[in-house]
């Protein structure tokens, strides 16, 4: 099924979500791993390039994931849900869809805004000569990226409870219609 309907998502939209939220968790992981290694390990460097690379990565499937989604109806809620738990759920879910366009986008802007371009994969250079340089919008967007990845951190943690929740108390259909 191509597109979302009443009971269930769509193929596009759980493969967009799924593959998202691996890479996401990637993210945390590549800075864990980069904090983790000695000062001069040439991995640190490594573990930098997959952060940048994957976060471009990120920023055009969360593009494609909002866009796929405004062209598309959300499944219906279990007829159990009150009307604050949908009110929590929209809010969070519209946080997660502006916070992952927005991390990986603070973190490009902060890079290129100084000249420096991304390693992709070592496949190849995504080039930032061309960009408008300024080192005070390029500290603005570091600092953004700092602070917003600590809500986006909150939210994701919320959202699997959330998940979690559904499918061992309420037992309803909720984490079925994502799998
Ligand atoms: C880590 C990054 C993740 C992000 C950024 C993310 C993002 C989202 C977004 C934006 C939606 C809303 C879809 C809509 O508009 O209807 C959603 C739905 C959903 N997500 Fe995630 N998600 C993540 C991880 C997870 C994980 C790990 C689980 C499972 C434990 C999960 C389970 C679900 C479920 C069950 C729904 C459907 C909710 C519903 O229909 O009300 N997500 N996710
Ligand atoms: C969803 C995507 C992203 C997530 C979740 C994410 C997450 C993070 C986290 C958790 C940190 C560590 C923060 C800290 O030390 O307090 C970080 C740092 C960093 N990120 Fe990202 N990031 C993403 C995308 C990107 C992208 C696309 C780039 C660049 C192209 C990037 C460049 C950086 C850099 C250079 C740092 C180190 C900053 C410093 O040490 O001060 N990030 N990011």
């Amino acid at each position: 099924m191509l597109k979302n309907t009443a009971s269930s998502y769509g193929w596009p939209m759980k493969l967009l979500h799924w593959l998202i939220a691996i890479l996401v968790t990637m993210q945390f992981f590549y800075i864990l791993a980069k904090n983790n290694l000695p000062e001069g390990d040439p991995n640190i460097g490594q573990m930098m390039m997959l952060h940048k690379a994957s976060g471009f990565v990120i920023f055009w499937l969360g593009i494609l994931f909002v866009l796929w989604r405004l062209a598309n109806r959300k499944p219906d809620w279990p007829a159990t849900m009150s009307s604050w738990q949908q009110h929590l759920a929209n809010i969070t879910h519209a946080l997660l869809y502006i916070l992952i366009i927005l991390m990986p986008l603070s973190g490009i802007l902060m890079g290129m805004l100084k000249g420096f371009s991304i390693n992709f994969f070592n496949l190849g250079t995504i080039c930032a000569t061309r960009f408008p340089q300024s080192e005070a919008l390029a500290d603005y967007f570091h600092t953004l990226h700092l602070y917003t990845v600590w809500l986006l951190g909150t939210l994701i943690i919320l959202h699997i409870i959330g998940a979690l929740v559904h499918k061992f108390f309420y037992k309803d259909d909720v984490l079925k219609k994502m799998l």
